[in-house]
């Protein structure tokens, strides 16, 4: 080789070096961290925590090092917390230290910190306050927002007696039906089922999803600092949620031109009017970048979360045609054939309450939580985590508990009910997360859940399309988000 060559080799080497060395140094913040296992430079904890099972991964590190250890991903550190005392401890009782919200580099570049869902210190809480004020005046957890849910269970009702029993995917029927409901408080009005732009704009929703939580996504979190120059699916996830927030921006663009501020009609309306009365101080969060990124948020959250969850619910029904059964009895002694179910008749149905929660359990929506990070210099059991460090609060550790969950790898609703079959409470039951940063819209989640299940039920049995003992429940894809996989199911009605 020539000398010139070689020397080129040599320096291309040795700026490689300097560069691998300034991420790993700036990575690095100093402070007392929780043992795990010992990364290498740059390259982290690859070689334990792999690429396409990163929770589990971790779940395995969880028994070697316990509760709180430190990964590295990348050249990253993250303390990871498993089980319900470390998740306690943190989000709740030392919230005000845990509540920012923490790097997530495959959607990083899409809200750049802003929305509520993503921002941290001042912007969260004031996004977050208003947020919570508006939806609950839009009826959220009360009994106008329950009317609206009813009348959308109606909707899908009607469709799924269209089938007349012939098999169907339901991803499509149920994300249109949730969708609706948090599409009406954010901009005031439901969708046509058949409206072409409303199915693309749920599919790329559902498919932003999936990709957030596929393999390539799990190893962007280690190596985004390199990978986000190369080519790759990156770009077509970063393009998928441009697209949702254009459809936010074109949302925006109806309301300001319909817009009476002395009679506000949606969410979006409502920030309008706030953004009008701040628009003197340079230093307002009531904003066009917070206005659109914390309508998609809620948008997106608003409709992913419980249409994943109704689908995976679905399907374990299906599989356990002797818990439908039972759902279905207590649905004719409480409710009867024909009065719509309503959140009132949930304490009198401790065997559905219980189904519910089990399959919230076991859907396990979002099994390492959504990350967190440390606002300020932190001392948590011992250690030391200096201002900035993210945190992985893992849900799902604490959902498959075995210490708060007798079968943790199992369907089965009686962990939700005593020897009496009253229904019992756990406080290990955690999907929506824990403390001052737990989900915004637990309260509509949980009124969704309930009357989506017992409508459906109370109108049809589910019949599988290939023998029970085929049906497969393992989630298609585990990574950020737990994706149910995909199966066929007969509405037959009753
Ligand atoms: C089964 C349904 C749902 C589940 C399991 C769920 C779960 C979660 C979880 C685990 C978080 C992260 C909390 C954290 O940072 O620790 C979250 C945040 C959030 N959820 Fe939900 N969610 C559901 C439904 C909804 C609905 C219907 C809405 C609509 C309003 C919603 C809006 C949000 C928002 C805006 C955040 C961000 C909150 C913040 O960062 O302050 N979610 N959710």
């Amino acid at each position: 080789m020539e000398l010139g060559g070689a020397f080129t080799i040599f320096l291309t080497l040795c700026l490689t070096c300097l560069i691998l060395l300034i991420a790993w140094k700036r990575a690095d913040k100093g402070g007392k961290l929780p043992p795990g296992p010992t990364p290498l430079p740059f390259l982290g904890n690859m070689l334990q925590i792999g690429y396409n099972k990163t929770y589990e991964s971790l779940l395995k590190l969880h028994k070697k090092y316990g509760p709180v250890f430190t990964v590295y991903m990348g050249p990253r550190p993250v303390v990871v917390l498993c089980g319900y005392d470390a998740l306690k401890e943190a989000l709740a009782d030392q919230g005000d230290y845990f509540n920012g919200r923490g790097e997530m580099p495959s959607v990083d570049r899409n809200f750049q910190s802003y929305g509520v869902a993503m921002a941290s210190g001042e912007r969260w809480k004031i996004l977050r306050r208003f947020s919570l004020s508006i939806l609950r005046d839009f009826g959220m957890g009360k009994r106008s927002i329950e009317e609206r849910i009813q009348e959308e269970a109606g909707f899908l009702l009607e469709e799924l007696r269209k089938t007349k029993g012939a098999p169907i995917d339901t991803t499509l029927y149920l994300s249109r039906t949730v969708s609706n409901v948090i599409s009406s408080i954010v901009f005031g009005s439901r969708f046509d089922y058949e409206d072409k732009q409303f199915q693309t704009l749920l599919a790329k929703i559902n498919e932003s999803f999936t990709e957030m939580s596929r393999p390539w996504a799990q190893l962007y979190e280690m190596y985004s600092g390199i990978m986000k120059y190369l080519p790759g699916r990156h770009k077509y996830l970063y393009n998928l949620i441009e697209e949702i927030k254009e459809f936010a921006v074109q949302r925006i663009k109806i309301s300001e031109a319909s817009f009476n501020p002395q009679n506000p009609q949606n969410f979006i309306d409502h920030f309008l009017i706030k953004m009008h009365q701040e628009k003197n101080n340079p230093d307002t969060e009531f904003n066009t970048q917070n206005l659109i990124t914390t309508t998609v948020n809620l948008f997106f959250a608003g409709t992913e979360t419980v249409s994943s969850t109704l689908r995976y619910g679905i399907l374990l029904l299906m599989k356990h045609p002797d818990v439908e059964a039972k759902v279905y009895e207590e649905i004719r002694q409480v409710i009867g054939p024909h009065k719509i179910p309503s959140v009132n008749d949930r304490p009198k149905m401790p065997y559905t309450n219980a189904v519910i929660h089990e399959i919230q359990r076991m859907t396990n929506i979002v099994p390492m939580g959504v990350p967190h990070v440390v606002t300020q210099h932190t001392h948590f059991r011992g250690y030391f985590l200096p201002k900035g460090t993210d945190v992985y609060p893992l849900i799902g550790s604490v959902l498959q508990e075995p210490k708060n969950f007798r079968y943790p790898n199992v369907f089965y609703p009686q962990h939700f009910l005593d020897e009496q079959g009253c229904f019992k409470k756990n406080e290990a039951f955690i999907p929506f997360s824990h403390g001052k940063r737990n989900c915004l819209g637990e309260s509509l989640a949980r009124m969704e859940l309930f009357i989506y299940f017992t409508a459906i039920i109370q109108n049809f049995s589910l019949r599988s399309v290939v023998p029970l003992a085929e049906v497969d429940i393992t989630h298609q894809i585990s990574g950020f988000g737990n994706i149910p996989p995909p199966y066929q199911v007969c509405f037959i009605a009753r």
